[in-house]
């Protein structure tokens, strides 16, 4: 964490030649258990993760605003009157399209310049788009003295996801990495936005997150195809139960069964994932609750079968990850994020961890000739900004 701090400091000197007065800190995140059920106004259980993205700013000397990113390489420049999308630089549309919202939520935005940089992997399912989004809106607002309520800085966030750059995600990945608890894992009903941190029994489990190095397709098409899936699906819920039926989050598990063998597929399997999956994450929330870490380890292998079989968001790689795990041992696994690659989350006795991720890893790659990313998950508290003093 220091380090990324210092990065951050000495990139900002070197190309902007002053100390950035404020910082924004964000954690990624893992999704434990509800996959795809964010948007549907259903639960999800999640952890911030110990890996942040960093941005540090300082007002601008010009009319511009300066953004350089670190993992990127690339420096994004713009005024604030006119701010554009810019399609082939997509990482800095998570910082414009949460400059836009501060200003539509009424913060008086001054120019700025910004360093970005941070160790979440980027493409492994750990949401490193929304600790950008989190961490600039932290700097952004720090930088202005200005604050906004939790939730607010959250909603915020996915909104500029939603508008700016045109992704139809939840709140999953936003809520996390704002509410993130040390040693925490956190249930949302993104519904009633009721939610709560239940501590991971003590020493005894961990998360590994492995990430399949392998990408098959343009995830956010899919995403899209899938949220239009999702919606097409509660309409036809909708017309035959009535129109409480907002979301898939307002048909009920025996609601669905009833009905179907009517449903057409794909739409069939799309709403049997979401409602099932919901059901899952309650179980698991009762599980982690009673301290049944074996009850919440069947809930993750029973999401990645759904997610792979009703979802269809897997891909060989993820599936051969999880059928290693369940080999080697671990308690849970299953895809964590949007799928169509990325990464897997494991959870794993703790006297077992180093073993298990040694084993897993080397198998991966005898069957597939990939060397996939392996990150032991220390379970981290959520968004902050930090203020040089004379700041
Ligand atoms: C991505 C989105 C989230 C959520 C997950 C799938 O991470 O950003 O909102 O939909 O996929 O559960």
């Amino acid at each position: 964490m220091h380090e990324v701090l210092e990065l951050a400091q000495r990139v900002f000197r070197e190309r902007y030649g002053t100390s950035p007065a404020v910082y924004g800190v964000a954690p990624g995140r893992v999704e434990v258990l509800g996959n795809h059920t964010d948007y549907n106004g259903g639960f999800v259980m999640s952890a911030a993760i110990d890996r942040v993205t960093v941005v540090a700013v300082e007002p601008s000397r010009s009319a511009q605003c300066r953004v350089f990113a670190t993992q990127k390489d690339a420096e994004a420049i713009f005024t604030l009157d006119n701010i554009q999308p810019t399609p082939h630089d997509r990482w800095a549309d998570y910082v414009k399209g949460v400059v836009v919202e501060l200003q539509k939520a009424g913060v008086p935005v001054e120019p700025f310049d910004a360093v970005v940089t941070g160790n979440v992997p980027i493409g492994a399912g750990v949401s490193s788009s929304a600790s950008l989004e989190v961490a600039t809106a932290m700097a952004l607002l720090e930088l202005h003295h200005a604050s906004l309520p939790q939730w607010e800085v959250a909603r915020l966030c996915r909104r500029a996801e939603n508008e700016f750059v045109g992704m139809p995600c939840g709140i999953l990945d936003q809520f996390s990495s704002v509410f993130g608890e040390q040693d925490s894992i956190l249930f949302l009903d993104t519904r009633t936005e009721q939610h709560e941190a239940m501590p991971l029994p003590r020493g005894s489990f961990g998360l590994i997150l492995i990430h399949s190095m392998a990408q098959h397709t343009l995830v956010s098409g899919d995403y899209a195809t899938r949220h239009r899936e999702c919606m097409e699906a509660t309409a036809w819920f909708r017309d035959r139960l009535g129109p409480h039926v907002q979301l898939l989050r307002d048909v009920s598990w025996e609601e669905f069964q009833r009905l179907e063998a009517e449903i057409p597929e794909p739409l069939r399997r799309r709403a049997r994932h979401v409602i099932s999956e919901n059901q899952r994450v309650l179980t698991g929330r009762d599980a982690l609750h009673r301290g049944d870490v074996t009850q919440l380890g069947e809930m993750m292998y029973a999401s990645h079968e759904s997610s792979r079989v009703n979802y269809e968001n897997s891909t060989p790689e993820l599936d051969l990850l999880v059928h290693l795990a369940r080999e080697h041992g671990a308690l849970g696994a299953r895809l964590t994020g949007a799928g169509w690659g990325g990464a897997t989350i494991n959870l794993v006795r703790e006297e077992e961890m180093e073993d298990f991720a040694r084993r897993v890893a080397e198998e991966y790659t005898r069957q597939t000739g990939i060397q996939p990313g392996v990150y032991r998950c220390h379970i981290a508290p959520g968004a902050r900004s930090i203020r040089e003093q004379g700041g």
